[in-house]
C-alpha cells in the first residue's frame, strides 16, 4: 500500500500513466480531484501525456475535494481558481462536468447535501486523488471528522490555517471555514491514490504508517480502503522503516 518513489516527478509520471488507463479503459470515468502544492506536478504531467498522446477527456465528470468558503472562483486562492488554471483550462473538459463547491453559495448547508447526491448519481468516483495535510487531514476533513461524515462544512483548525497561510497574503485573509467532500464519500471511491511529498510531509506519514485506522487521524481510514494506494517520495518517506518500502519505480 505504502509505495516510495524517487522524487515528486516520477509520483507524477506514475499517476498521470495511471489516470490515462482508467479514461481509455472508462472515457466518462469520474475523477475525484484535489488542489495542494503536492498535485501541480500531477497536473502538469497530464496535461503533456492527455496532448501527446491525444487522449480524449471530454467524456469525464469531475468533483474536486473541497472550497474555501468566502472566496469566489476568481479569488486567485479559490479551488475553482487553481483547477481552472492547473487543468480545466488546459485540456478539453466539459467544464458543466466539473464539479466544485460553491464557496460564495447562499445555503452551504444545502449544498452540501446536494454535492454528496450528485456524486451518488454519477455512480461515484471511480479514481480519488488525495493530499494530506500536516495533521492528517484528508479534504479538510480534520482530526476527529466522523468515518460516517457526508460533505460538510468545517471551521478549519489554526494549524491548517497556518499551513495554508503560505498562498496568502497574511494569516487573516485565510478562510476561517471551508466545505470538504466527507470521509464517507471519499471511501465510497473506487480507488484512491493519496501523494505526499517533501520533508514537512515525513512526519505525518511515519504516524499515518505505524498509526491504526482511527478518526484522530482521517487519513487512516485510507489504509481500510479496498482499492488504495499511498505513494511518497523519498523525502516525505524518511522516517518509514527502510525493510518495509516497497518501490513501484523501474
Ligand atoms: C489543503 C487541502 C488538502 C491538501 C492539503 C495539502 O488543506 N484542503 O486537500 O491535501 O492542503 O496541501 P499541499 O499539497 O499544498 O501540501
Amino acid at each position: 500500500m505504502f509505495y516510495v518513489f524517487s522524487n515528486p516527478q516520477a509520483i507524477a509520471e506514475h499517476v498521470s500513466e495511471l489516470l490515462i488507463a482508467q479514461i481509455q479503459k472508462k472515457n466518462d470515468s469520474v475523477l475525484g480531484l484535489a488542489t495542494g502544492s503536492t498535485m501541480e506536478p500531477v497536473y502538469e504531467k497530464l496535461c503533456e501525456q492527455v496532448a501527446r498522446l491525444n487522449v480524449d477527456v471530454s467524456g469525464l465528470t469531475t468533483f474536486n475535494l473541497d472550497e474555501y468558503i468566502g472566496l469566489g472562483s476568481d479569488h486567485p486562492q479559490s479551488y475553482r481558481y487553481y483547477m481552472r488554471q492547473h487543468l480545466f483550462n488546459r485540456l478539453a473538459f466539459a467544464q458543466h462536468r466539473t464539479f466544485l463547491p460553491d464557496g460564495l453559495c447562499a445555503d452551504p448547508v444545502k449544498q452540501c447535501e446536494q454535492y454528496s447526491g450528485q456524486i451518488q448519481q454519477a455512480g461515484h468516483i471511480d479514481v480519488q486523488l488525495l493530499g494530506i495535510g500536516n495533521n492528517g487531514h484528508i479534504g479538510f476533513n480534520e482530526p476527529g471528522t466522523s468515518f460516517g461524515s457526508r460533505t460538510h462544512v468545517v471551521p478549519l483548525t489554526e494549524q491548517t490555517r497556518i499551513d495554508n497561510s503560505r498562498f496568502f497574503d497574511s494569516l487573516d485573509e485565510v478562510p476561517t471555514k471551508a466545505i470538504t467532500l466527507g470521509l464517507q464519500d471519499i471511501m465510497e471511491s473506487k480507488q484512491i491514490i493519496l501523494i505526499a511529498t517533501g520533508t514537512n510531509k515525513a512526519q505525518i506519514m511515519a504516524e499515518l504508517y505505524e498509526s491504526p485506522v482511527t478518526e484522530q487521524l482521517p487519513a487512516s481510514v485510507v489504509k481500510s480502503h479496498p482499492n488504495a494506494m499511498i505513494l511518497l517520495d523519498e523525502q516525505a518517506a524518511q522516517f518509514l522503516p527502510a525493510e518495509w518500502r516497497d518501490t513501484l519505480e523501474s
